[in-house]
């Protein structure tokens, strides 16, 4: 039998804990699936009489990880503490530096310094794992890397937070707000105590950047993300959107245009009959859109531990299964140093379907009004419809346009100049319509 693999892990909370109770938990099954024993010889977190649910008695302890991820005495530093900075970018480059193959479910870390991290790895010769990193335990990341070589991406699209879409799936279910719903994630541990980085979209953003970069061999800009979160959909939109045959999600969007690359991250709207508006609570999904594939979606648990753990422990049984000497693929698809500039393109280029919501006064020639601002600025409506007077009796009614394919940057002219107009008496709603099938 070949000699044992030898893992540290840095960082025993959620994930890194989970994954110390599978490496012991199948020790016996993934000695045979990779031909040798996979074994925690060190670990290190910032308590060390905390109870982590697992035996770690036979690993040295580390205080510092940067120590942990320098020792000699490890084959694989596995990465697990989190954050984009600080101890975790420190301990990764240790690592790789050493010579160390390094497996981490750190997407803030990878949407910030991913690239930098590659280029080391790959001068280095050692493998840079990712999986747990992206939508939990899906395995998009090998999929994309891997199984769809010679594929062009036209499209990736993704539910990448499970918080975002346990809340809108109970909006919608049963009629709840927005802030009860989140009440409720919280006290089941489905969001943090702070949940800003979940609903306002930068978590799903760094999921994104990745993929962006694995679909289009590009440079890794999360910084160009377009960004809007779900605290502002209401049971109005939610309302409205069923009786059009939509449903809203928190989608991450990367597209291939003419003019660059589109980053955005923003509540959508998807048909109710498509297959990613199946894709219910807490679970996420990825749709890749391909010129030989076609479409392909993926979906499944895209947190907790015994899920990210699953993903990471395949990352491990894939360097325990390599042989010495062999050339591994690079890290994001394509090598660090070749992967192109990201080119963005504008928002207010992006073209698309619009959902539009106006509360406006209710009184007469608003209407009118209103679509005259629309044909202004020549968009085409596919529908748009007046709500009777509201029971609050405060003089509103309700307007809901569905605008046919037009720019973001004359859906914003028009809305300006409804609210210009005096028409609005509350903030105007938009959401993006997507294409899904
Ligand atoms: N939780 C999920 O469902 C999930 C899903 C996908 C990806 N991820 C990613 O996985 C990573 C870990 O997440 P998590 O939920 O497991 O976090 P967590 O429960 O907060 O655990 C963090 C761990 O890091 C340790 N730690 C913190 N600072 C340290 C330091 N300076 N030196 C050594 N150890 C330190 C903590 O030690 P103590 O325990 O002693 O405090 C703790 O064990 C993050 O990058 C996260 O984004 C998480």
């Amino acid at each position: 039998m070949a000699e044992a693999l030898r893992i540290g892990i840095a960082g025993l909370g959620t994930v890194g804990a989970s994954v110390a109770r599978v490496l012991s938990a199948k020790a016996a099954e993934l000695t045979r699936q990779c031909g040798r024993p996979i074994t925690v010889s060190a670990v290190s977190a910032r308590d060390r009489n905390r109870d982590r649910g697992v035996d770690l008695g036979a690993a040295q302890w580390f205080d510092d990880p940067v120590a942990l991820a320098k020792s000699a005495d490890i084959d694989v530093f596995v990465e697990l503490i989190g954050g984009d900075d600080g101890p975790a970018l420190a301990c990764v480059k240790a690592a790789l530096e050493a010579g160390h193959h390094v497996v981490t479910a750190n997407k803030a870390l990878l949407a910030k310094h991913g690239v930098a991290l590659a280029e080391i790895a790959e001068r280095k010769g050692v493998l840079l794992n990712y999986e747990a990193a992206v939508a939990g335990g899906i395995p998009i990341i090998k999929t994309m890397r891997e199984a769809m070589a010679g594929n062009t991406v036209s499209r990736v699209l993704g539910i990448l937070n499970g918080t975002c879409n346990y809340i809108l799936t109970r909006m919608e279910a049963e009629g709840l707000s927005f802030d009860a719903c989140l009440k409720d994630a919280q006290r089941l541990g489905y969001a943090e105590a702070d949940p800003t980085f979940d609903i306002e979209g930068q978590d799903t953003a760094h999921k994104l950047a990745i993929l962006t970069s694995l679909a289009f061999g590009c440079k890794i800009s999360a910084d160009s993300i377009y960004l809007e979160g779900i605290s502002n959909i209401s049971q109005a939109d939610i309302r409205a959107a069923g009786e059009l045959g939509y449903r809203i999600k928190l989608l991450g969007v990367a597209v291939q245009t003419e003019t660059g690359i589109e980053q955005r991250v923003h509540p959508t709207m998807v048909p109710t009959s498509s297959v990613i508006a199946q894709v219910h609570g807490v679970t996420n999904a990825v749709a890749v859109e391909t010129d030989i594939l076609g479409e392909l979606l993926l979906s499944g648990p895209g947190a907790g531990g015994n899920a990210t753990a699953s993903a990471v422990v395949g990352d491990i049984a894939d360097i325990a299964k390599s042989r010495p000497g062999f050339q591994h693929g690079p890290v994001f698809g394509r090598p660090a140093k070749e992967l192109k500039p990201y080119k963005k393109a504008q928002m207010r280029s992006h073209a698309g379907g619009y959902f539009i919501r106006l509360t406006v006064h209710d009184r007469v020639g608003v209407f009118a009004g209103v679509a005259k601002r629309m044909a202004d600025n020549d968009i085409s409506l596919e529908s748009i419809v007046q709500h009777g007077s509201s029971a609050e009796g405060d003089g509103s009614k309700t307007v809901i346009l569905v605008t046919h394919e037009t720019t973001e940057a004359a859906v914003r002219k028009a809305v300006e100049g409804v609210t210009k107009d005096g028409h609005l008496m509350d903030k105007p709603q938009v959401i993006r319509i997507e294409r899904a099938d």
